[in-house]
């Protein structure tokens, strides 16, 4: 599977080896970890570690994040997109579609997430034949829970995981349509 999608501002496209740096700005931040359970990576074998975790569910789930570049510049600015969870157990449940996006820090504030999220609720709906698209936040990040309100998915649980709250978000391809 490789994607290719341009927005208005960004392009979306399957990660490459060439984002190993990105990841290892993105991911080694602590300010970006912050409500991801706090423990960021600290070494580039990580980062490379990541990508090609990403690239196999590519291949084994047939999706996976998508990197995410300004239009403009093409510098890498996060991850964005769609995972098939299917090797944990979230709020009890597995086997499910999940939204998520994840910014390096001089990025934010910029719409970019709801930009992203809006594609990736169009090829879930569409290419990837999904019904239902959840998602999963730390119940203090109003930032990501703003985003995944902005685009129609709405909180229906709270859990606790490692003692913290999450909450869990669900929209379901009927109400994505209306909303479009
Ligand atoms: C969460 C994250 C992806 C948001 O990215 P972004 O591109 O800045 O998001 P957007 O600009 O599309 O939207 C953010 C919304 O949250 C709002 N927001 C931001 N910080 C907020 C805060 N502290 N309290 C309340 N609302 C806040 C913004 O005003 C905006 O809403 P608006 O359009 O109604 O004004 C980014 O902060 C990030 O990468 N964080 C670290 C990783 C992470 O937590 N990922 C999510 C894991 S579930």
């Amino acid at each position: 599977m490789q994607i290719y999608i341009e927005t208005e501002n960004l392009i979306l496209r399957s990660f490459s080896e060439a984002d190993v740096l990105g990841i290892y700005e993105l991911d080694s931040d602590p300010e970006v970890h912050a409500y991801l359970g706090g423990n960021p990576i600290g070494t580039i074998e990580e980062a490379k570690y990541i990508v090609n975790k990403i690239r196999k569910q590519y291949e084994q789930n047939g999706i996976g994040r998508w990197a995410v570049l300004l239009k403009e510049t093409g510098e890498f600015i996060g991850w964005s997109g769609l995972k098939l969870v299917n090797d944990a157990t979230v709020n009890g449940r597995t086997n499910y579609y999940d939204l998520g996006y994840r910014f390096i820090k001089k990025y934010w504030g910029n719409s970019y997430a709801t930009e992203t999220a809006r594609v990736a609720l169009d090829y879930a709906f569409g290419d990837l034949g999904c019904v239902e698209v959840y998602a999963t936040t730390d119940a203090r990040n109003h930032a990501s829970n703003r985003v995944l309100e902005k685009v129609g998915l709405k909180k229906i649980e709270s859990f606790y995981e490692d003692g913290i709250q999450q909450y869990f978000y669900k929209i379901e391809k009927e109400d994505w349509l209306t909303m479009k």
